[in-house]
């Protein structure tokens, strides 16, 4: 089995090599790089792909600096909703699998939600970002019948997110040790989520099937950004204190969702088991060199 691998270099992207180096690279893993795929331009995306061959495509690419992205909504539509069109629709005249990630940035506009969102809750951005990311999951459903959406959150992976040079977990522990204190937001609840941990459920999904459709792959439990710092610095060990504060403190350029936890109950039925955020934030703690193995 030949499968693609859009976006090799990323934080997701860079995960899934190594976890299918782990699991003993039971397939062909190509990765296609920036270098010789932009797609920033769909209408090369056909032509360049019909080229290639393979039976499953994972697309890990995105324009998702979502402050820039408000300003920048021609770019945005053009990576991520109609590229993955473009990218489904190859994948449908050849008959392969079309494996796209996507955002729980495409909920946020139910101010009310207090508990996880399934698979099947409506969508309502709240951003430019989230509403490409929903147009592209649209596009993408109506052009393939195989596509499964993985939808993901709050990532931290030990490459860091090309995007957005580095991570949240790096951006509070650097930021901790040069300030010795931290003002956090407490009113935005999500579900932290290890792109280790992601990339070990796309290699069961290759590996093992999964009906088409829509999943939800996050770690399990849920955290507001000031409850995901506070853990990250008393698991790093720094003497630095972590206090709470509303989002109107911190105003942003584009809107963030008050409440986005996914519920990934479907995941681990049918992918694999998804552990707590903590867990995968103490493993991920231990590959980046900050806290030593076994402590
Ligand atoms: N990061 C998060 O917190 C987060 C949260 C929710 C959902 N997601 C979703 O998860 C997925 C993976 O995110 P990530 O954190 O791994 O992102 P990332 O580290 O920024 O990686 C994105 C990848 O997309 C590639 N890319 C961007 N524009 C491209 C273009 N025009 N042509 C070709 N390649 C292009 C980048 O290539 P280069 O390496 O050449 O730059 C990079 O490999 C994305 O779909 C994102 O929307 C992320």
């Amino acid at each position: 089995m030949k499968v693609l691998l859009l976006g090799p270099n990323g934080q997701l992207g860079h995960d899934i090599g190594a976890a299918h180096a782990a699991a003993g690279e039971s397939f062909d893993l190509i990765p296609l790089g920036r270098d010789r795929l932009d797609v920033a331009r769909p209408d090369d995306i056909g032509a360049a792909l019909e080229g290639a061959a393979f039976d499953v495509l994972i697309n890990c690419t995105s324009y998702h600096k979502t402050d820039e992205v408000e300003d920048n909504g021609g770019l945005a539509m053009a990576v991520n909703a109609h590229a993955p069109q473009a990218m489904a629709e190859a994948c449908a005249r050849r008959g392969a699998r079309f494996v796209h990630i996507s955002t729980d940035y495409v909920f946020g506009g139910d101010r009310t939600r207090t508990t996880p969102l399934a698979e099947d809750a409506p969508t309502a951005p709240v951003n430019v970002y989230g509403a490409s990311k929903a147009l592209g999951e649209t596009l993408v459903r109506h052009a393939s019948e195989d596509a499964v959406i993985l939808r993901v959150a709050s990532l931290f992976g030990v490459a860091g997110a090309s995007g957005k040079g580095g991570n949240f977990v790096e951006t509070m522990i650097r930021l901790a040790r040069e300030r010795g204190a931290l003002s956090v937001v407490d009113d935005q609840v999500m579900s932290p989520t290890a792109t280790a941990d992601i990339a070990r459920a796309v290699i069961a999904l290759v590996t093992g099937g999964a009906s088409a459709g829509t999943y939800h792959v996050v770690n399990s439990g849920q955290a507001s950004w000031f409850d995901f710092a506070s853990e990250i610095i008393a698991m790093a060990g720094i003497d630095a204190t972590v206090s709470p504060c509303a989002s109107d403190q911190f105003p942003t350029r584009a809107a963030r969702p008050r409440y986005s936890v996914l519920d990934n109950r479907k995941t681990c039925e049918a992918l694999l088991p998804m552990p707590d955020w903590r867990d995968a934030l103490g493993r991920y703690l231990v590959a980046k060199g900050h806290v030593a193995a076994g402590r």
